[in-house]
């Protein structure tokens, strides 16, 4: 008889909670704070909301129940999940581990950021001029070209963060990630509220709140829009790139899958509107100070909201650097937390795949994404580097992960019915039908036509204003690495049995203990 790999074997949470906790805690990102609230501002403000509810009810809770079905049921990290449904559809599982290690390399710069504004709150060392203090001095920007001058402001700092995340990797899901978010996550909420709560009584706080609630409803009908919020879901629940599907892996035979989604998909919202309101009852202030309309001002968006914008309303505000301290604060600990989950997807497979250790694979792929890490971003060119990363691996990268899932278990291997049965039979909440016709249909419609979009867009025009050879080089170069490291690690030998698997029987399930079509006894199987 070969070798059964037992749920038992495999690392677990310490209970529902610690998922909880963890689940939540990866979800609650940059994404939130830094993306969301310049995101919905960009496309459409309170308008936004519509087809951000949208996506998050048609895709983003689907998918996260998806995710959770697959990585509880199939015991495993992404690529061993696909492997298990069948040997082709492993590369899908890699992609997913490549989408990871990209997102790794430069989310743990904007950390960096974050912690070095934290520092420069207190002296508000920007002095008069954020931008320049910003692009200049900091980041010493050489713009959209690819260099290999290092900044040491950024080099040494993210040395520190790679260590650190690393560590707390190499101790593992209970002694390392769990106990991180129990003690982060808590601390975020309470440093974000009280940040919250200030903001809503600056001078200007409600005409900020206007702007960000007033709704441009012509903006429901640019396509555009709806990527955004689609892609928005995607990154800031993390789903459809291996998270929440290895995170899942890590749960007891019954845990109550169905709820547990609800409560994590709400509490991230919940949050997202929170920076939203937060954001926005400061920009209120701003505009108040400047005496013009929100609408007017300038640089709401991403970075340039975060690390320019602010610090000028820090510079402003009676109390400012507390505020700066305790925003970039929150920004720290939010990404950390994410950046940590973002890091077990390959950490998990890289164990699974390679039968190496925690702490090996911390030292020798988790070093190989530090070195990856350092080498692109803390350079002269990571701005255009990064915003141009991120943007090819969520809207193209992320969501045809999210569109191969759904046409691979809906209509390739018709597994919907089971994964059902399976969220069913371990959760006291049930998902209906509805279910497997927005996994199976809706999700994978919608997100084709968002994605030809997409990409027409980006082959028309240069993505960011920046030239050509750039955005193909950098861009369109991460997506053509990342499909080529899914299939080259495919092809590499199983050193750890995967294939000799029997998901649990489900009571009541025809068919659910039948043996997956890959297992076989056959070492050559695990080619
Ligand atoms: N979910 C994480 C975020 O929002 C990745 O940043």
């Amino acid at each position: 008889m070969a070798t059964t790999t037992r749920p038992a074997e495999r690392e677990q949470w310490t209970g529902q909670l610690g998922f909880l906790l963890s689940a939540i805690g990866s979800a609650i990102g940059l994404g939130n704070i830094w993306r969301f609230p310049g995101v919905a501002y960009e496309n459409g403000g309170g308008a936004f909301l519509i087809p951000y509810l949208v996506a998050l009810l048609t895709a983003g809770v689907p998918i996260l129940l998806l995710d959770y079905s697959l990585g509880h049921r199939f015991r495993g990290s992404a690529p061993t999940v696909f492997r298990r449904l069948g040997k082709k559809f492993e590369p899908l599982g890699w992609f997913q581990v490549a989408i990871a290690f990209v997102i790794a390399t430069y989310y743990t710069v904007i950390i960096v950021w974050a912690i070095r504004y934290m520092g420069f709150s207190v002296s508000l060392a920007w002095g008069d001029d954020p931008a320049t203090f910003f692009i200049g001095e900091f980041l010493q920007d050489a713009g959209a070209t690819v260099t290999t001058d290092i900044v040491a402001g950024i080099f040494w700092p993210l040395l520190i963060v790679w260590i650190v995340t690393l560590v707390i990797l190499a101790l593992g899901v209970a002694k390392g990630i769990e106990r991180a978010n129990k003690i982060f996550l808590p601390l975020l909420v309470i440093l974000f509220l009280i940040l919250v709560v200030r903001a809503l009584f600056l001078d200007g706080a409600m005409d900020g709140l206007n702007a960000f609630f007033t709704p441009d409803w012509s903006a429901l009908s640019d396509p555009g829009v709806w990527v955004a919020a689609y892609s928005q879901i995607f990154f800031s629940l993390s789903i459809a790139f291996g998270i929440m599907l290895t995170y899942s892996s890590y749960l007891r035979r019954r845990s109550n899958l169905v709820p547990v989604s609800y409560v994590a998909a709400f509490a991230n919202s919940s949050f997202e509107l929170l920076a939203g309101i937060g954001v926005f009852a400061t920009l209120g202030y701003m505009a108040f100070q400047q005496g013009v309309a929100v609408g007017e001002l300038e640089g709401l968006t991403g970075v340039v909201l975060s690390f320019i914008t602010f610090p000028q309303i820090v510079s402003l505000m009676p109390g400012g650097p507390i505020f700066g301290v305790l925003f970039f604060a929150s920004l720290t600990l939010a990404g950390f937390t994410s950046l940590i989950s973002i890091m077990q997807v390959i950490s998990a497979a890289f164990q699974e795949k390679f039968g190496l250790s925690r702490v090996q694979v911390s030292v020798l792929i988790g070093g190989l994404c530090a070195i990856v890490s350092l080498a692109l971003f803390s350079t002269t060119s990571s701005l255009a580097m990064l915003d141009t990363v991120d943007k090819y691996t969520n809207e193209i990268g992320v969501v045809s992960s999210a569109i191969l899932m759904c046409l691979i278990l809906g209509f390739g291997l018709r597994k919907l019915p089971e994964l059902q049965a399976h969220l069913n039979s371990v959760s006291t909440a049930r998902v209906g039908t509805w279910w497997r016709v927005l996994v199976g249909i809706i999700v994978p419609l919608a997100l084709l036509y968002m994605l030809a979009t997409t990409v027409i867009d980006l082959i028309t025009t240069p993505y960011g204003g920046y030239p050509e050879s750039f955005v193909n080089i950098v861009g369109w170069g991460v997506v053509g690495a990342m499909i080529l490291a899914a299939v080259v690690y495919s092809l590499i030998r199983w050193r750890r049995p995967v294939d000799d698997y029997t998901p649990d029987p489900i009571a009541g399930f025809e068919g659910s203990s039948a043996r997956l079509d890959t297992g076989s006894t056959n070492p050559e199987a695990h080619r």
